[in-house]
Protein backbone atom coordinates (compact mmCIF):
# COMPACT_ATOMS: atom_id res chain seq x y z
CA UNK A 1 0.00 0.00 0.00
CA UNK A 2 1.35 2.84 -0.99
CA UNK A 3 -0.91 5.76 0.55
CA UNK A 4 -4.15 4.68 2.56
CA UNK A 5 -5.39 7.83 1.05
CA UNK A 6 -4.60 7.48 -2.93
CA UNK A 7 -6.94 5.36 -5.02
CA UNK A 8 -6.63 2.77 -7.44
CA UNK A 9 -5.01 5.02 -10.12
CA UNK A 10 -1.59 3.08 -10.33
CA UNK A 11 -2.66 -0.19 -9.78
CA UNK A 12 -2.13 -2.71 -12.34
CA UNK A 13 -4.62 -5.11 -12.60
CA UNK A 14 -5.52 -7.95 -10.47
CA UNK A 15 -3.24 -10.83 -11.65
CA UNK A 16 -1.53 -9.21 -14.16
CA UNK A 17 1.47 -7.48 -12.58
CA UNK A 18 5.15 -7.59 -12.55
CA UNK A 19 6.48 -10.73 -10.06
CA UNK A 20 8.13 -9.12 -6.90
CA UNK A 21 8.47 -11.74 -5.16
CA UNK A 22 10.42 -14.76 -6.23
CA UNK A 23 11.02 -18.19 -4.23
CA UNK A 24 13.18 -20.54 -5.96
CA UNK A 25 14.06 -24.09 -4.00
CA UNK A 26 13.48 -23.25 -0.63
CA UNK A 27 14.55 -25.84 1.77
CA UNK A 28 13.86 -24.97 5.66
CA UNK A 29 14.66 -28.16 8.07
CA UNK A 30 14.43 -27.81 11.91
CA UNK A 31 16.61 -30.19 12.59
CA UNK A 32 15.60 -33.92 11.48
CA UNK A 33 12.45 -32.07 10.73
CA UNK A 34 12.05 -30.87 6.97
CA UNK A 35 9.45 -28.29 6.93
CA UNK A 36 9.99 -27.31 3.45
CA UNK A 37 11.63 -28.99 0.70
CA UNK A 38 12.76 -27.58 -2.80
CA UNK A 39 9.88 -24.74 -3.03
CA UNK A 40 9.98 -22.41 -5.96
CA UNK A 41 6.67 -20.02 -6.79
CA UNK A 42 6.40 -16.53 -7.18
CA UNK A 43 3.77 -13.87 -6.12
CA UNK A 44 2.72 -11.16 -8.80
CA UNK A 45 2.36 -7.18 -7.84
CA UNK A 46 -1.13 -6.48 -6.87
CA UNK A 47 -2.53 -10.24 -6.70
CA UNK A 48 -3.67 -12.05 -4.20
CA UNK A 49 -1.57 -15.18 -3.76
CA UNK A 50 -2.97 -18.28 -1.30
CA UNK A 51 -0.93 -20.72 0.18
CA UNK A 52 -2.92 -23.88 1.55
CA UNK A 53 -2.70 -27.25 2.60
CA UNK A 54 -3.28 -29.00 5.46
CA UNK A 55 -1.74 -28.57 9.27
CA UNK A 56 1.94 -28.62 9.69
CA UNK A 57 2.36 -28.80 5.58
CA UNK A 58 4.95 -25.90 6.20
CA UNK A 59 2.27 -22.54 5.22
CA UNK A 60 3.27 -20.67 8.27
CA UNK A 61 6.72 -21.34 7.82
CA UNK A 62 6.85 -19.96 4.51
CA UNK A 63 5.67 -16.81 5.76
CA UNK A 64 8.65 -16.69 8.49
CA UNK A 65 11.11 -17.50 5.42
CA UNK A 66 9.47 -14.58 3.41
CA UNK A 67 9.87 -11.74 6.52
CA UNK A 68 12.94 -12.75 7.71
CA UNK A 69 11.86 -15.15 10.56
CA UNK A 70 13.20 -18.28 9.07
CA UNK A 71 16.54 -18.77 7.35
CA UNK A 72 16.29 -21.07 4.75
CA UNK A 73 19.22 -23.68 4.24
CA UNK A 74 18.96 -23.50 0.43
CA UNK A 75 17.12 -21.83 -1.83
CA UNK A 76 16.86 -17.72 -3.10
CA UNK A 77 14.57 -15.11 -2.59
CA UNK A 78 14.33 -12.04 -4.95
CA UNK A 79 12.06 -9.29 -3.92
CA UNK A 80 11.59 -6.33 -5.94
CA UNK A 81 14.46 -7.88 -8.15
CA UNK A 82 17.10 -7.99 -5.65
CA UNK A 83 18.88 -10.56 -3.86
CA UNK A 84 17.94 -11.47 -0.20
CA UNK A 85 20.63 -13.66 1.58
CA UNK A 86 20.34 -13.57 5.42
CA UNK A 87 17.15 -11.16 5.42
CA UNK A 88 15.92 -9.93 9.25
CA UNK A 89 11.75 -9.13 9.96
CA UNK A 90 13.22 -5.54 10.62
CA UNK A 91 14.68 -5.18 7.34
CA UNK A 92 12.06 -6.84 5.41
CA UNK A 93 9.18 -4.66 7.17
CA UNK A 94 11.75 -1.69 5.84
CA UNK A 95 11.47 -2.70 2.88
CA UNK A 96 7.50 -3.05 2.94
CA UNK A 97 6.55 -6.39 4.25
CA UNK A 98 3.97 -6.52 6.74
CA UNK A 99 2.31 -9.54 8.56
CA UNK A 100 -0.48 -10.84 10.97
CA UNK A 101 0.13 -14.02 12.86
CA UNK A 102 -1.67 -17.08 13.31
CA UNK A 103 -2.05 -16.37 17.29
CA UNK A 104 -2.71 -13.24 17.48
CA UNK A 105 0.26 -10.66 18.22
CA UNK A 106 -0.99 -7.95 19.87
CA UNK A 107 -0.30 -5.50 23.11
CA UNK A 108 -3.45 -6.81 25.26
CA UNK A 109 -3.31 -4.32 27.94
CA UNK A 110 -3.01 -1.93 25.22
CA UNK A 111 -5.90 0.22 23.70
CA UNK A 112 -6.52 -0.30 20.16
CA UNK A 113 -5.21 2.56 18.66
CA UNK A 114 -1.98 2.41 20.52
CA UNK A 115 -1.81 -0.94 18.99
CA UNK A 116 -2.15 -0.15 15.41
CA UNK A 117 0.43 2.79 16.58
CA UNK A 118 2.92 -0.04 17.01
CA UNK A 119 2.70 -0.30 13.18
CA UNK A 120 3.76 2.60 12.81
CA UNK A 121 7.09 2.11 14.42
CA UNK A 122 9.19 1.86 11.86
CA UNK A 123 8.22 4.71 10.20
CA UNK A 124 9.33 7.05 12.86
CA UNK A 125 11.80 8.82 12.27
CA UNK A 126 12.61 10.62 15.81
CA UNK A 127 13.78 8.94 19.04
CA UNK A 128 13.23 9.56 22.38
CA UNK A 129 16.14 12.34 22.38
CA UNK A 130 15.27 13.72 19.32
CA UNK A 131 11.70 14.53 21.25
CA UNK A 132 13.14 15.51 24.13
CA UNK A 133 15.16 18.18 21.46
CA UNK A 134 13.29 18.74 19.01
CA UNK A 135 9.94 19.25 20.36
CA UNK A 136 8.33 20.97 17.51
CA UNK A 137 9.67 18.71 14.80
CA UNK A 138 9.07 15.43 16.92
CA UNK A 139 4.99 16.41 18.13
CA UNK A 140 4.86 16.99 13.65
CA UNK A 141 5.49 13.65 13.44
CA UNK A 142 3.56 12.45 15.99
CA UNK A 143 0.85 14.07 14.34
CA UNK A 144 1.12 12.83 10.88
CA UNK A 145 1.06 9.32 12.21
CA UNK A 146 -1.71 9.74 14.16
CA UNK A 147 -3.23 10.74 11.38
CA UNK A 148 -2.61 7.89 9.43
CA UNK A 149 -3.45 5.33 11.91
CA UNK A 150 -7.27 7.09 11.92
CA UNK A 151 -7.67 6.72 8.52
CA UNK A 152 -6.69 2.96 9.43
CA UNK A 153 -9.53 3.22 12.12
CA UNK A 154 -12.05 4.53 9.66
CA UNK A 155 -11.25 1.99 6.82
CA UNK A 156 -11.43 -1.31 9.03
CA UNK A 157 -14.70 0.43 10.81
CA UNK A 158 -13.58 0.31 14.25
CA UNK A 159 -13.77 4.13 16.01
CA UNK A 160 -16.16 2.95 18.19
CA UNK A 161 -13.46 0.40 20.05
CA UNK A 162 -10.39 3.03 19.52
CA UNK A 163 -9.54 2.96 22.96
CA UNK A 164 -10.68 -0.44 24.49
CA UNK A 165 -7.85 -2.06 25.59
CA UNK A 166 -7.81 -5.22 22.79
CA UNK A 167 -7.60 -7.85 25.33
CA UNK A 168 -10.96 -7.56 26.15
CA UNK A 169 -12.47 -7.26 22.44
CA UNK A 170 -14.05 -10.60 21.11
CA UNK A 171 -11.21 -12.71 18.77
CA UNK A 172 -13.16 -11.43 15.49
CA UNK A 173 -12.31 -7.88 16.48
CA UNK A 174 -8.82 -8.90 17.91
CA UNK A 175 -8.19 -10.26 14.42
CA UNK A 176 -9.48 -6.98 12.84
CA UNK A 177 -7.65 -4.32 14.90
CA UNK A 178 -4.35 -7.27 13.96
CA UNK A 179 -4.66 -6.56 10.37
CA UNK A 180 -4.51 -2.69 11.37
CA UNK A 181 -1.68 -2.78 13.26
CA UNK A 182 -0.04 -4.40 9.43
CA UNK A 183 -1.95 -1.84 7.05
CA UNK A 184 -0.87 1.13 9.65
CA UNK A 185 2.91 0.60 8.09
CA UNK A 186 1.60 1.03 4.91
CA UNK A 187 2.82 -2.30 3.51
CA UNK A 188 3.47 -3.28 -0.25
CA UNK A 189 3.36 -6.87 0.32
CA UNK A 190 1.05 -7.91 3.41
CA UNK A 191 1.24 -11.68 4.53
CA UNK A 192 -2.09 -12.88 6.27
CA UNK A 193 -1.46 -16.20 8.17
CA UNK A 194 -4.98 -17.12 8.85
CA UNK A 195 -6.42 -13.92 9.26
CA UNK A 196 -10.17 -15.57 9.62
CA UNK A 197 -9.41 -18.75 12.17
CA UNK A 198 -11.94 -19.05 14.62
CA UNK A 199 -14.49 -16.45 12.93
CA UNK A 200 -18.46 -17.20 12.55
CA UNK A 201 -19.26 -16.82 8.80
CA UNK A 202 -20.35 -12.88 9.22
CA UNK A 203 -17.17 -11.93 11.26
CA UNK A 204 -15.43 -13.48 7.78
CA UNK A 205 -17.20 -12.18 5.39
CA UNK A 206 -15.91 -8.55 6.94
CA UNK A 207 -12.62 -9.71 6.98
CA UNK A 208 -13.05 -10.41 3.09
CA UNK A 209 -14.31 -7.60 2.29
CA UNK A 210 -11.76 -5.92 3.97
CA UNK A 211 -8.77 -7.99 2.07
CA UNK A 212 -10.33 -7.56 -1.37
CA UNK A 213 -10.48 -3.84 -0.30
CA UNK A 214 -6.73 -3.72 0.57
CA UNK A 215 -5.94 -4.85 -2.09
CA UNK A 216 -8.23 -3.08 -4.82
CA UNK A 217 -8.03 0.36 -3.22
CA UNK A 218 -4.20 0.16 -2.34
CA UNK A 219 -3.00 -1.95 -4.79
CA UNK A 220 -1.51 -4.23 -1.74
CA UNK A 221 0.26 -7.50 -2.90
CA UNK A 222 -1.37 -10.42 -0.32
CA UNK A 223 -0.23 -13.63 0.51
CA UNK A 224 -3.17 -15.65 2.43
CA UNK A 225 -2.86 -18.42 4.18
CA UNK A 226 -6.03 -19.74 4.77
CA UNK A 227 -8.36 -23.14 5.72
CA UNK A 228 -11.18 -21.93 4.67
CA UNK A 229 -11.80 -23.17 0.96
CA UNK A 230 -14.83 -21.20 -0.14
CA UNK A 231 -12.67 -18.11 0.67
CA UNK A 232 -9.35 -18.93 -0.41
CA UNK A 233 -11.55 -20.16 -3.88
CA UNK A 234 -13.44 -16.93 -3.83
CA UNK A 235 -11.22 -14.48 -3.59
CA UNK A 236 -7.55 -16.12 -4.31
CA UNK A 237 -5.95 -14.97 -8.13
CA UNK A 238 -3.81 -18.11 -7.91
CA UNK A 239 -2.90 -20.76 -4.98
CA UNK A 240 -0.41 -22.48 -3.91
CA UNK A 241 -0.74 -26.04 -2.85
CA UNK A 242 1.97 -27.56 0.26
CA UNK A 243 2.15 -30.69 1.78
CA UNK A 244 4.32 -32.13 4.02
CA UNK A 245 6.76 -29.02 2.96
CA UNK A 246 6.40 -29.87 -0.30
CA UNK A 247 4.71 -28.51 -3.20
CA UNK A 248 1.86 -30.47 -5.06
CA UNK A 249 -0.39 -27.71 -7.11
CA UNK A 250 0.05 -24.30 -8.30
CA UNK A 251 -2.16 -22.59 -10.75
CA UNK A 252 -5.63 -20.42 -10.67
CA UNK A 253 -8.49 -21.48 -8.30
CA UNK A 254 -10.02 -23.77 -10.82
CA UNK A 255 -7.15 -25.35 -11.39
CA UNK A 256 -6.29 -26.27 -8.34
CA UNK A 257 -9.48 -27.39 -7.79
CA UNK A 258 -9.10 -30.24 -10.18
CA UNK A 259 -5.73 -30.82 -9.86
CA UNK A 260 -6.05 -34.80 -8.29
CA UNK A 261 -2.87 -34.56 -6.24
CA UNK A 262 -4.42 -31.84 -4.26
CA UNK A 263 -8.06 -33.44 -3.98
CA UNK A 264 -6.00 -36.70 -2.53
CA UNK A 265 -3.90 -34.53 -0.22
CA UNK A 266 -6.15 -31.98 0.70
CA UNK A 267 -9.36 -31.12 -0.23
CA UNK A 268 -10.56 -34.68 0.53
CA UNK A 269 -9.48 -34.23 3.93
CA UNK A 270 -11.74 -32.87 6.39
CA UNK A 271 -10.50 -29.90 8.18
N1 LIG B 1 10.44 -23.25 15.02
C1 LIG B 1 10.25 -24.52 14.70
N2 LIG B 1 11.01 -25.49 15.26
C2 LIG B 1 10.83 -26.79 14.92
N3 LIG B 1 9.93 -27.23 14.03
C3 LIG B 1 9.14 -26.30 13.45
C4 LIG B 1 9.25 -24.90 13.74
N4 LIG B 1 8.35 -24.22 13.00
C5 LIG B 1 7.69 -25.16 12.28
N5 LIG B 1 8.16 -26.40 12.55
C6 LIG B 1 7.72 -27.65 11.94
O1 LIG B 1 7.62 -27.45 10.55
C7 LIG B 1 6.49 -28.12 10.01
C8 LIG B 1 5.61 -27.12 9.30
O2 LIG B 1 4.99 -26.27 10.28
P1 LIG B 1 4.15 -24.99 9.90
O3 LIG B 1 3.77 -24.33 11.17
O4 LIG B 1 4.87 -24.20 8.90
O5 LIG B 1 2.83 -25.65 9.23
P2 LIG B 1 1.46 -25.00 8.79
O6 LIG B 1 1.20 -25.46 7.40
O7 LIG B 1 1.47 -23.56 9.06
O8 LIG B 1 0.41 -25.74 9.76
P3 LIG B 1 -0.96 -25.20 10.43
O9 LIG B 1 -2.02 -25.32 9.37
O10 LIG B 1 -1.20 -26.18 11.53
O11 LIG B 1 -0.74 -23.82 10.92
C9 LIG B 1 5.81 -28.82 11.18
O12 LIG B 1 6.26 -30.15 11.22
C10 LIG B 1 6.30 -28.04 12.37
O13 LIG B 1 6.29 -28.84 13.53
MG1 LIG C 1 0.38 -22.30 10.28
Amino acid sequence: MTDINSATVTAPARGQGEVILDLQNISLRFGGVKALTDISFNVREHEIRSIIGPNGAGKSSMLNVINGVYHPQEGRIHFRGEERRKMEPQVAAAQGIARTFQNIALFKGMSVLDNIMTGRNLKMKCNLFQHALFWGRAQKEEIEHRIKVEEVIDFLEIQGIRHTPVGRLPYGLQKRVELGRALAAEPELLLLDEPMAGMNVEEKQDMCRFILDVNDQFGTTIVLIEHDMGVVMDISDRVVVLDYGRKIGDGAPDEVKNNPDVIAAYLGTSH
